[in-house]
């Protein structure tokens, strides 16, 4: 991880402002709850996507530190990824498990009306005690849409249809009386009963980072998710948001993917990162490829997620190794600082072995992120 230096210097010289939010930062994992975990690898992994696996994970996370969980929605897939549980129902199984922990609940505007949504997410919230959050995800598997007979919309329309989405759910959750005559929405004086618990409503993400997401985040949105990437190139996005949605009089938090790897050693970090590759499953990367062409590159101006994705990025899911997140937990825990420096407010992390991995996270990685909070936060009251 050549890059990563530069950052670990600044991450860890803590001598200025450099920590943009004085909060702690948050941590988020990936819910497998779809099969054959998070890259496209034939290598061992002792991930499963089954209901008991699952409890058991959500309920390390919260015991090592994880704020969040993060389901996936997934209909159908030909790329891998076989076998897919239901995301909202998954996540209500999950919130039933634990305590603390948050889910967020991805669900795609289409398949989806917003009513049901709506409805759904404000009774789990009762159920579980105010710990429901939802993704606001637009689609870029145009071949799930076609599988299930539901009319796939170009790039920038699908998200003008998101935001409505979005608009539509804060409002039905938030008023009574509720009025809406959009383009893809029609509410007519609807008052929902119970509002949810959380006010004002349940945290709203969305995931996509093409000019079209980040300006639906800085409208609307609380939490902008985006693809693994450089420290640099989380940067340009999170300034670039974060400037429209002041415009907008709006605040946005940022989430970041990474896929983290690690272990005592750097070279065994790398290791497993080469073996990841060398024994990626190339005909279903390059399926997985070819459908996220209709993700960034079909947006008008040919940004966005995937839109510069090599091979070796694509074994990951969400582009996870640019990340840097591969090596020591001292290297680690100075990357994380680093991207908090550059404004981030959580990292969402898929692992090998859930498991083994995020019991070793929480013990070795996240009281070094602490740690350095601490130093920071006591340098600037100095
Ligand atoms: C963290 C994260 C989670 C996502 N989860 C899902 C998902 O569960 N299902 C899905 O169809 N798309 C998912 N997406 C895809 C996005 O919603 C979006 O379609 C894609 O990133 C392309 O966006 P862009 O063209 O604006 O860059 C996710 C994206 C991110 C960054």
């Amino acid at each position: 991880m050549p890059a990563a230096f530069h950052y670990e210097e600044i991450a860890m010289s803590q001598s200025t402002d450099t920590f943009r939010s004085a909060a702690p930062i948050r941590f988020a994992y990936w819910v497998p709850n779809v099969s054959g975990g998070l890259v496209i690898s034939k290598i061992e992994q002792r991930t499963s996507w089954d209901l008991d696996y699952n409890r058991t994970l959500a309920q390390l996370a919260e015991r090592n530190g994880f704020d969040y969980a993060l389901s996936q929605i997934r209909f159908t897939a030909g790329y891998g990824a076989e076998y897919q549980h239901e995301s909202v129902a998954f996540s209500h199984a999950l919130l039933a498990a634990t305590e603390r922990l948050r889910v967020i609940a991805a669900v795609l505007p289409g398949p989806w009306h917003p009513a049901v949504l709506a409805k759904q997410i404000a009774t789990i919230d009762h159920l579980t005690g105010g710990r429901i959050a939802v993704n606001i995800v637009s689609g870029w598997f145009k071949s799930e849409f076609t599988a299930i007979g539901e009319p796939w919309l170009e790039h920038d329309e699908r998200y003008r249809r998101s935001e409505e989405f979005i608009r539509v759910l804060k409002g039905i959750w938030t008023r009574d009386d509720f009025t809406f005559l959009g383009d893809f929405y029609r509410f007519h004086s609807y008052s929902l009963k119970p509002k949810p618990l959380q006010r004002p409503h349940p945290e709203i993400f969305q995931g996509g980072s093409s000019r079209a997401a980040r300006d639906m985040a800085a409208r609307v949105s609380d939490w902008y998710f985006t693809n693994g990437n450089t420290v640099e190139g989380i940067k340009a996005q999170v300034d670039d948001i974060r400037a429209k949605a002041a415009q907008e009089g709006h605040t946005v938090k940022i989430g970041v993917n990474a896929f983290v790897i690690a272990r005592d050693s750097e070279a065994e970090a790398q290791a497993v990162l080469a073996e990841i590759i060398d024994k990626a499953d190339p005909e279903a990367v390059k399926a997985f490829g070819r459908e996220v062409q209709q993700a960034g590159k079909a947006s008008p101006e040919g940004e966005g997620n995937w839109a510069k994705s090599t091979f070796e990025d694509l074994v990951q899911y969400n582009d996870g190794f640019k990340t840097g997140l591969i090596g020591t937990p001292e290297q680690i825990a100075a990357r994380i600082l680093a991207l908090k420096a550059v404004g981030v407010d959580l990292v969402l992390i898929g692992f090998l072995h859930f498991h083994e991995e995020v019991e070793y996270f929480g013990r070795r990685v996240l009281p070094l992120v602490r740690e350095g909070e601490a130093r920071g936060a006591a340098a600037a009251a100095a």
